[in-house]
Protein backbone atom coordinates (compact mmCIF):
# COMPACT_ATOMS: atom_id res chain seq x y z
CA UNK A 1 0.00 0.00 0.00
CA UNK A 2 2.84 2.52 1.18
CA UNK A 3 6.52 2.44 2.48
CA UNK A 4 7.36 1.76 5.67
CA UNK A 5 8.89 3.96 7.76
CA UNK A 6 11.96 3.65 10.63
CA UNK A 7 13.47 6.48 12.10
CA UNK A 8 16.24 6.38 14.22
CA UNK A 9 16.13 9.12 16.48
CA UNK A 10 19.39 9.66 17.78
CA UNK A 11 18.56 12.35 20.46
CA UNK A 12 21.56 14.33 22.90
CA UNK A 13 24.12 11.80 21.41
CA UNK A 14 27.53 11.92 20.12
CA UNK A 15 30.38 14.29 18.63
CA UNK A 16 30.11 15.64 14.72
CA UNK A 17 32.82 12.37 14.24
CA UNK A 18 30.44 10.04 15.66
CA UNK A 19 27.50 11.15 13.77
CA UNK A 20 29.34 11.02 10.39
CA UNK A 21 30.81 7.70 10.98
CA UNK A 22 27.27 6.19 12.40
CA UNK A 23 25.47 7.86 9.27
CA UNK A 24 28.66 6.88 6.77
CA UNK A 25 27.38 2.70 8.24
CA UNK A 26 24.09 3.25 7.68
CA UNK A 27 24.44 4.54 4.32
CA UNK A 28 26.85 1.67 3.31
CA UNK A 29 24.80 -0.91 4.92
CA UNK A 30 21.29 -0.08 3.38
CA UNK A 31 22.61 0.52 0.23
CA UNK A 32 20.43 1.22 -2.62
CA UNK A 33 17.40 1.21 0.48
CA UNK A 34 14.55 -0.91 0.29
CA UNK A 35 11.76 -0.61 -2.27
CA UNK A 36 9.35 -1.22 1.00
CA UNK A 37 11.05 0.53 3.42
CA UNK A 38 12.06 3.81 4.09
CA UNK A 39 15.22 4.59 6.33
CA UNK A 40 15.37 7.85 8.08
CA UNK A 41 17.75 9.66 10.79
CA UNK A 42 17.59 12.30 13.41
CA UNK A 43 21.05 13.52 14.52
CA UNK A 44 21.11 16.91 16.62
CA UNK A 45 20.69 19.75 14.95
CA UNK A 46 24.18 20.88 14.85
CA UNK A 47 24.91 17.34 13.28
CA UNK A 48 22.36 17.84 10.37
CA UNK A 49 25.03 19.09 7.61
CA UNK A 50 27.46 16.81 7.83
CA UNK A 51 25.14 14.26 8.31
CA UNK A 52 23.36 15.07 5.56
CA UNK A 53 26.22 14.84 3.09
CA UNK A 54 27.60 11.72 4.83
CA UNK A 55 23.91 9.94 3.57
CA UNK A 56 23.71 12.44 -0.08
CA UNK A 57 24.16 9.64 -2.46
CA UNK A 58 22.41 6.74 -0.68
CA UNK A 59 18.48 6.80 -0.23
CA UNK A 60 18.35 7.79 3.52
CA UNK A 61 16.50 10.79 4.76
CA UNK A 62 16.69 13.11 7.27
CA UNK A 63 14.44 14.59 10.14
CA UNK A 64 15.35 16.72 12.78
CA UNK A 65 14.15 16.23 16.56
CA UNK A 66 12.54 19.52 17.07
CA UNK A 67 11.15 22.75 15.36
CA UNK A 68 10.31 26.23 16.51
CA UNK A 69 6.96 27.54 16.09
CA UNK A 70 7.80 30.85 14.79
CA UNK A 71 8.74 31.23 11.04
CA UNK A 72 11.93 34.13 11.81
CA UNK A 73 12.47 36.53 14.66
CA UNK A 74 14.32 37.20 17.89
CA UNK A 75 14.17 33.51 19.18
CA UNK A 76 17.24 32.89 21.02
CA UNK A 77 18.07 29.49 20.59
CA UNK A 78 15.71 28.06 18.13
CA UNK A 79 15.40 26.76 14.92
CA UNK A 80 12.87 27.18 12.14
CA UNK A 81 11.42 25.03 9.64
CA UNK A 82 12.62 26.73 6.94
CA UNK A 83 15.64 26.67 8.23
CA UNK A 84 15.39 22.83 8.35
CA UNK A 85 14.41 22.34 4.73
CA UNK A 86 17.40 24.51 3.55
CA UNK A 87 19.84 21.72 5.72
CA UNK A 88 17.99 18.89 3.50
CA UNK A 89 15.46 17.77 6.25
CA UNK A 90 12.54 15.99 5.02
CA UNK A 91 10.89 14.89 8.47
CA UNK A 92 10.76 16.90 11.96
CA UNK A 93 9.30 15.35 15.16
CA UNK A 94 6.56 17.16 16.87
CA UNK A 95 5.40 16.53 20.24
CA UNK A 96 7.96 14.10 21.82
CA UNK A 97 7.46 12.81 25.34
CA UNK A 98 10.68 14.01 26.21
CA UNK A 99 10.09 17.93 25.23
CA UNK A 100 6.24 17.53 26.40
CA UNK A 101 7.79 16.64 29.58
CA UNK A 102 10.74 18.59 30.12
CA UNK A 103 10.00 21.46 27.90
CA UNK A 104 6.70 22.20 28.84
CA UNK A 105 5.40 21.39 25.16
CA UNK A 106 1.35 21.65 25.75
CA UNK A 107 -0.74 20.34 22.58
CA UNK A 108 -1.51 23.69 21.77
CA UNK A 109 1.98 24.31 21.17
CA UNK A 110 2.49 20.98 19.19
CA UNK A 111 -0.12 21.82 16.96
CA UNK A 112 1.46 25.18 16.06
CA UNK A 113 4.93 23.60 15.89
CA UNK A 114 3.11 20.53 13.44
CA UNK A 115 1.84 23.63 11.20
CA UNK A 116 4.65 25.30 10.97
CA UNK A 117 6.34 22.46 9.56
CA UNK A 118 3.75 21.44 7.43
CA UNK A 119 3.60 24.82 5.82
CA UNK A 120 7.96 25.08 5.64
CA UNK A 121 7.56 21.42 3.38
CA UNK A 122 8.66 19.82 6.14
CA UNK A 123 6.49 16.12 7.07
CA UNK A 124 5.79 16.46 10.86
CA UNK A 125 6.31 13.23 13.08
CA UNK A 126 3.94 13.46 15.62
CA UNK A 127 4.42 11.87 18.87
CA UNK A 128 1.63 10.73 21.16
CA UNK A 129 1.52 8.72 24.31
CA UNK A 130 0.31 8.40 27.58
CA UNK A 131 2.01 7.73 31.08
CA UNK A 132 2.83 4.68 33.36
CA UNK A 133 0.09 6.53 35.53
CA UNK A 134 -2.52 7.13 32.84
CA UNK A 135 -2.50 3.31 31.48
CA UNK A 136 -2.78 2.09 35.07
CA UNK A 137 -5.92 4.47 34.93
CA UNK A 138 -7.37 3.27 31.93
CA UNK A 139 -6.80 6.45 30.26
CA UNK A 140 -4.59 5.61 27.04
CA UNK A 141 -7.16 6.29 24.33
CA UNK A 142 -8.38 8.98 25.96
CA UNK A 143 -4.70 10.85 25.90
CA UNK A 144 -4.13 9.84 23.28
CA UNK A 145 -7.05 11.02 21.23
CA UNK A 146 -7.45 14.05 23.18
CA UNK A 147 -2.96 15.20 21.85
CA UNK A 148 -4.72 14.13 18.24
CA UNK A 149 -7.38 16.08 18.34
CA UNK A 150 -5.79 18.95 19.49
CA UNK A 151 -3.67 18.99 16.35
CA UNK A 152 -6.81 18.38 14.28
CA UNK A 153 -8.24 21.40 15.66
CA UNK A 154 -5.67 23.86 14.97
CA UNK A 155 -4.02 22.05 11.74
CA UNK A 156 -7.35 19.86 10.07
CA UNK A 157 -8.04 16.46 10.15
CA UNK A 158 -6.62 16.45 6.67
CA UNK A 159 -3.12 17.56 6.87
CA UNK A 160 -3.25 15.35 9.95
CA UNK A 161 -3.29 12.48 7.90
CA UNK A 162 -0.62 13.18 5.90
CA UNK A 163 1.49 13.43 8.37
CA UNK A 164 2.90 10.85 10.70
CA UNK A 165 1.88 9.51 13.83
CA UNK A 166 4.05 7.85 16.15
CA UNK A 167 2.57 6.10 19.24
CA UNK A 168 5.12 5.82 21.91
CA UNK A 169 4.08 4.91 25.56
CA UNK A 170 6.00 7.18 27.53
CA UNK A 171 7.01 4.37 30.11
CA UNK A 172 8.21 2.37 27.29
CA UNK A 173 10.86 5.53 25.99
CA UNK A 174 14.05 4.77 27.19
CA UNK A 175 12.68 1.93 30.07
CA UNK A 176 13.91 -1.67 28.33
CA UNK A 177 10.27 -2.01 27.90
CA UNK A 178 8.17 -2.16 25.22
CA UNK A 179 4.59 -2.50 25.16
CA UNK A 180 3.85 -5.16 23.98
CA UNK A 181 2.17 -5.78 20.19
CA UNK A 182 -1.36 -6.24 21.45
CA UNK A 183 -1.11 -3.28 23.33
CA UNK A 184 0.61 -1.34 20.59
CA UNK A 185 -1.42 -2.47 17.87
CA UNK A 186 -4.88 -1.55 20.14
CA UNK A 187 -3.70 2.10 20.74
CA UNK A 188 -2.92 1.74 16.93
CA UNK A 189 -6.22 0.92 15.90
CA UNK A 190 -7.91 3.36 17.90
CA UNK A 191 -6.04 6.12 16.17
CA UNK A 192 -6.56 4.51 12.64
CA UNK A 193 -10.21 4.79 13.78
CA UNK A 194 -10.27 8.43 14.98
CA UNK A 195 -8.73 9.33 11.49
CA UNK A 196 -10.99 7.73 10.15
CA UNK A 197 -11.49 7.06 5.99
CA UNK A 198 -9.03 10.09 5.19
CA UNK A 199 -6.39 8.25 7.75
CA UNK A 200 -6.59 4.71 6.38
CA UNK A 201 -2.84 4.98 4.57
CA UNK A 202 -1.18 7.82 7.14
CA UNK A 203 1.84 6.26 8.34
CA UNK A 204 1.71 4.93 12.62
CA UNK A 205 4.85 3.76 14.29
CA UNK A 206 5.76 2.17 16.96
CA UNK A 207 7.70 3.66 19.48
CA UNK A 208 9.66 2.63 22.98
CA UNK A 209 12.32 0.45 23.65
CA UNK A 210 12.13 -1.11 20.02
CA UNK A 211 15.25 -3.36 19.39
CA UNK A 212 16.07 -6.22 16.76
CA UNK A 213 15.07 -8.70 19.12
CA UNK A 214 11.08 -7.24 19.78
CA UNK A 215 10.80 -5.69 16.43
CA UNK A 216 9.68 -8.36 14.02
CA UNK A 217 6.12 -8.77 15.93
CA UNK A 218 5.45 -5.11 16.48
CA UNK A 219 5.87 -4.47 12.99
CA UNK A 220 3.61 -7.43 11.97
CA UNK A 221 0.41 -5.72 13.32
CA UNK A 222 -2.06 -4.33 10.97
CA UNK A 223 -2.00 -0.69 11.69
CA UNK A 224 1.60 -0.67 13.04
CA UNK A 225 4.17 0.66 9.70
CA UNK A 226 6.91 1.41 10.74
CA UNK A 227 9.06 2.35 13.98
CA UNK A 228 10.19 5.21 15.94
CA UNK A 229 13.98 3.95 17.65
CA UNK A 230 16.02 5.54 20.14
CA UNK A 231 18.75 4.07 21.88
CA UNK A 232 19.00 1.15 19.56
CA UNK A 233 18.99 3.84 16.58
CA UNK A 234 22.98 4.40 17.78
CA UNK A 235 24.29 0.87 16.92
CA UNK A 236 24.55 0.69 13.31
CA UNK A 237 24.45 -2.97 12.85
CA UNK A 238 21.00 -3.06 15.65
CA UNK A 239 19.02 -0.22 13.54
CA UNK A 240 19.98 -2.01 10.29
CA UNK A 241 18.57 -5.41 11.84
CA UNK A 242 15.44 -3.34 13.03
CA UNK A 243 14.85 -1.74 9.91
CA UNK A 244 15.37 -5.18 7.75
CA UNK A 245 12.69 -6.98 9.89
CA UNK A 246 9.86 -4.35 8.44
CA UNK A 247 7.35 -5.07 5.73
CA UNK A 248 5.61 -2.82 3.64
P1 LIG B 1 14.04 4.31 22.97
O1 LIG B 1 14.00 3.46 21.70
O2 LIG B 1 15.42 4.55 23.46
O3 LIG B 1 13.10 3.77 24.00
O4 LIG B 1 13.49 5.74 22.57
C1 LIG B 1 12.30 5.83 21.89
C2 LIG B 1 12.11 7.23 21.44
O5 LIG B 1 11.87 8.12 22.24
C3 LIG B 1 12.27 7.53 20.03
O6 LIG B 1 11.81 8.81 19.74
Amino acid sequence: MFKSLIVGNWKMHGTAEEAVNLASQLAEGWNAGNDAVEMAIFPPFIHIPAVAAAVAKSTISIGAQNVSEYSAGAYTGETSAEMLVDQGCKYVLVGHSERRAMHNESSETVAEKFIAAQSAGLIPILCVGESLQQRQGNQTVEVVSAQIAAVVERAGLHNVCRAVIAYEPVWAVGTGETATPNQAQQVHSAIRAQLGEAGQSTQLLYGGSVKAENAAELFAQPDINGGLVGGASLEAVEFLNIAKLIEA
